[in-house]
């Protein structure tokens, strides 16, 4: 079992280069197979997340060339095929072949999604609405199978703005007859990411962004690029390594107004950050002031980076208070962080921080994708060695995270 090793309390400074989201990746490699001809993806992360979705594309017949970053995916020989458990449940995001392959050829058979155990995740809302656009859904024991004879444009209200159902229901309403509407969509980032991308093949979607979505279907989709947008989440997962252990430390390749909530509140807690062209360089500061975090959804305080910033609520001056309001069970990080000398208690979905705490390195465990990235910033803070366990959640989603954080100054490896 590999182990990330990490001897804390380095200094971090120098640069580290954001790569391309994970979540807007996760949703643009389905949406490549709606093309009929191909597609071209820039600025593509090399995560595990990525490569398992590469051999989904395998599996369909897609001939695909991945090199330095750029992906080209030949659609020409597409083929329907059944979505393997193996392969559906290696990640939440296997769940937009649902939508891609519906609107493709009417019909998808797809085992369960999986990704990180952080509440129940149910998926009725892209069934919902797969159902509105005319879709029958069966379950067949851990498989979801979608018929339709041919999917028509409807009013489509989302009773929480779900990043996952508004892009899924984007994939099938776009070559759909008709219009459109989803209300209540999701504004992130991502999204509009998802939303271009389809536009460059030649769909009709309009709002991406706002919480109106309206696509007008389209009977083919072309030849399609797009390059995938800065991952705000790594990007965050810096700011604040900067924020616990910087001088000076440069985070490049930034879209700051997709983590103005982060930035917000960081300042809110003295740290001090320059801001330079798509660049922020991050000071850490003598003492922090405590704060209060609730996550929400954007432009709220991202919950992905809920576990994250619990590090730096250990060190603050005073009391903290952390709400998580999107999931039941994202908590996983907190006994670690008392394990290695935080004073925090929970509360269901509160946690309140009594700072500041001196961490030690200790043997951890990364029991989910974000929680495993809270244990990296609590090892490169803690005095000692800090061994995580489980750590290829952290891979599935942080490209070159050992690399990045040696080049600033860590001392951080992986134990094979
Ligand atoms: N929900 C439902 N029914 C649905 C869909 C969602 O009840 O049909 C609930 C969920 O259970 C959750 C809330 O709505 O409580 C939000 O879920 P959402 O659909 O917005 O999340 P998601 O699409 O499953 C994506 C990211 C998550 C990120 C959330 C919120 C991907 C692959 N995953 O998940 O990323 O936390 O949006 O921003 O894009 C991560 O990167 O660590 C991660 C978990």
């Amino acid at each position: 079992m590999k182990q990330l090793i990490i001897n804390g309390n380095k200094q971090l400074s120098g640069e580290i280069k954001i790569s391309g989201a994970k979540n807007g990746v996760v949703a643009l490699i389905p949406a490549a197979i709606l093309s009929d001809e191909g597609v071209t993806l820039y600025n593509v992360p090399n995560i595990s997340d990525t490569k398992s979705l590469l051999d989904i594309l395998d599996l369909l017949n897609c001939n695909v060339e991945y090199k330095d970053e750029v992906l080209k995916i030949d659609t020409k020989q597409l083929e329907n095929k059944v979505i393997k458990e193996e392969l559906a449940k290696r990640l939440r995001a296997s769940y937009y072949f649902m939508g891609a392959l519906l609107a493709k050829f009417n019909y998808v058979e797809i085992y369960f999604p999986g990704g990180c155990n952080i509440g129940s995740r149910p998926i009725d809302y892209h069934i919902n609405g797969f159902k509105k656009l005319g879709a029958e859904v069966e379950i067949d024991g851990n498989k979801y199978v979608f018929k339709t004879k041919k999917l028509k444009g409807a009013d489509i209200y989302l009773d929480f703005a779900s990043v996952g159902a508004t892009i899924n229901i984007m994939l099938a309403a776009v070559k759909a007859e008709g219009k459109t509407t989803i209300s209540n969509a999701a504004k992130e980032p991502e999204i509009v990411n998802v939303a271009s991308f389809l536009n460059s093949m030649g769909a009709k979607i309009t709002g991406a962004g706002t919480s109106e979505i309206k696509i007008e279907g389209v009977k083919h989709l072309k030849k399609g690029v797009i390059d995938v947008i800065p991952d705000r989440i790594e990007a965050g997962t810096y700011v604040i390594a900067g924020a616990l252990m910087g001088k000076d430390l440069k985070i490049s390749g930034v879209i700051e107004e997709h983590i103005e909530a982060l930035l917000s509140k960081l300042k809110e807690m003295g740290v001090e950050i320059k801001k330079e062209k798509k660049s922020l360089i991050i000071n850490k500061p003598k003492k922090y002031k405590p704060i209060n975090i609730k996550t929400l959804v954007f432009p709220g305080f991202p919950t992905d980076l809920g576990q994250p910033v619990s590090v730096l609520l250990t060190q603050a001056d005073g009391v903290s208070i952390f709400e998580e309001t999107i999931y039941e069970n994202r908590m996983g990080h907190i006994k670690y962080l008392q394990k290695m000398g935080a004073n925090i208690r929970v509360n269901d979905r509160t946690a309140i921080f009594m700072g500041p705490t001196p961490l030690k390195g200790e043997e951890v465990v990364a029991t989910d994708l974000r929680a495993g990235a809270c244990m990296v910033l609590a090892g490169l803070t803690a005095k000692g060695t800090t061994i995580i366990n489980e750590i290829d959640h952290i891979l599935r989603g942080y490209e070159n995270i050992v690399e990045k954080l040696q080049n600033a100054g860590a001392d951080i490896r992986i134990k094979e």
